[in-house]
């Protein structure tokens, strides 16, 4: 099997949609979640479930983005991770850090990409009027929010749908998308996944 390295900053509930999902009968299972941030609920639950946690801070580091990528690349190092999922890991990634991982990130985007790269996206879905939204499971690349995509899940957008119920229910797709598209990539097969609510 292949080991996954999950890279979290908040709640890690992604991480944990994507944990739940790798028992038996999975081409992949979890080697290490590793965030930047000691206090993300995602650590303290990977911890309890016995899975290999790694905390690099990235404060200490400042604007030296390649010596905080090296952290990261020594700490997974005993971890051996063939796979690399982003979820919800709210650090930018340098180019030097992703071509060593070239073919094997994947991330969570929480909009239909290519529409709204970047952040607050169910803020800008409802000021652009969208009928539709989502979220993306991409390859990553050097570009933000801009690899080849793996799988997308859509939603309609209700009238009165405000940000943060346009975020929790795309959070619900989210926890359906990644695992259904990490399957898919750890056996090789890299034909989009396609959902809909
Ligand atoms: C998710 O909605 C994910 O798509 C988003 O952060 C949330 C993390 O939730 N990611 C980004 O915005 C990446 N730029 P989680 O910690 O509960 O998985």
């Amino acid at each position: 099997t292949k080991g996954v390295a999950i890279f979290v900053s908040g709640g890690g509930s992604n991480m944990r949609a994507l944990v739940a999902d790798m028992v038996e009968d999975h081409p992949a299972r979890p080697a290490v979640v590793l965030s930047n941030n000691a206090d993300a609920g995602g650590i303290a639950w990977a911890r309890a479930q016995g899975i290999p946690t790694e905390v690099v801070d990235h404060r200490p580091y400042g604007a030296d983005r390649p010596a905080f990528e090296a952290a990261l690349n020594a700490a997974l190092a005993p971890h051996a991770p063939d796979i690399i999922c982003l979820a919800g890991f709210m650090r930018i990634l340098t180019a030097g850090f992703i071509d060593g991982w070239a073919g094997r990130m994947l991330n969570i985007h929480p909009s239909l990409l290519p529409k709204y790269k970047g952040l607050h996206t169910h803020a800008r879905v409802l000021e652009a009027q969208d009928a539709q939204h989502g979220c993306t499971v991409h390859e990553v690349t050097a570009a933000l929010d801009n690899g080849p995509m793996l799988g997308q899940a859509v939603l309609k957008v209700a009238p009165d749908d405000t940000p943060d119920s346009l975020a929790a229910r795309v959070l619900t797709l989210e926890h359906r998308l990644y695992p259904a598209v990490l399957r898919r990539f750890a056996a090789g097969d890299r034909t989009p996944v396609l959902l809909h609510a």
